[in-house]
């Protein structure tokens, strides 16, 4: 059956807003915003983080939250944090908003590191993937307003294989620090 946003709004507001915010723009650093996030990639992280395949401290606390939820349920709730409007953050301009800049939108080639947008988008939309049975495509993040501290954590959860995924595997091991920290700034101000 289709997705019923309506009946997502009803489980966000009683199980989700706490952490993600009731539009899916919590200002609480930690928690990543789901507003006008894909459905497809949302449903697939909700689906990994229930069966317990991303294992950063904070995946964890959310797991049992969601245990319970059938999969026409985190299809609904997906649907209803996509039609809410995304919020903006801001980038900070004295953590180096230029090389944050420079990565999202060039890479660099010579330590075969990739332009973010890329696959996310040139303004950080992502790309938004399928869910129908025919033809299942993968769903490249929306990260454009993400929270700085949330992409640091995750580009540190992949290089460390704490959340497994080839391609940001690959690409976050080629990362420094400061680079992380870098494009995590500039992101959050997308
Ligand atoms: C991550 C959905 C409830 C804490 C996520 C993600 C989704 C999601 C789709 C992945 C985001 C991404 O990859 O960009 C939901 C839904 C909920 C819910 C549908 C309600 C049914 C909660 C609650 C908490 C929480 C109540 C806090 C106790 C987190 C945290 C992460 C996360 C900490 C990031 C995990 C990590 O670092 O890997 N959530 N969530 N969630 N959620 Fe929830
Ligand atoms: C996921 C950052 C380049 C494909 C993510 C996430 C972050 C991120 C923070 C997690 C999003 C979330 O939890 O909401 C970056 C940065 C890049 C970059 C900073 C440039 C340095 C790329 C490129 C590709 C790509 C070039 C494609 C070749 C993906 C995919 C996912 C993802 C498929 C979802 C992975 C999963 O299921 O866990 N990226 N990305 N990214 N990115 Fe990238």
């Amino acid at each position: 059956p289709a997705a019923d946003a309506a009946r997502g709004k009803q489980i966000a507001d009683t199980v989700c807003a706490a952490c993600h915010g009731a539009d899916g723009n919590t200002n609480i650093a930690m928690y990543p915003r789901l507003s006008g996030q894909h459905p497809a990639y949302s449903i697939q992280q909700t689906l990994a983080i229930k069966a317990g395949q991303r294992n950063t401290g904070a995946a964890v606390t959310m797991r049992p939250l969601v245990e319970n939820l059938s999969e026409q349920d985190i299809a609904n709730v997906a649907a209803y944090f996509y039609r809410q409007i995304p919020k903006s953050g801001e980038t900070n301009p004295k953590e180096n908003p230029e090389l944050g800049a420079r990565l999202f939108r060039g890479g660099i080639a010579s330590r075969g590191i990739p332009a973010c947008m890329s696959c996310h988008g040139p303004g950080g939309a992502g790309i938004p993937g399928n869910t129908t049975q025919q033809e299942s495509t993968v769903a490249y993040p929306r990260l454009a307003g993400q929270h700085k501290s949330y992409i640091v954590d995750q580009l540190r959860a992949y290089q460390s294989g704490l959340r497994g995924n080839t391609i940001m595997g690959d690409i976050a091991k080629r990362m420094s620090n400061e680079e992380m920290d870098a494009v995590g700034n500039f992101i959050q101000g997308l």
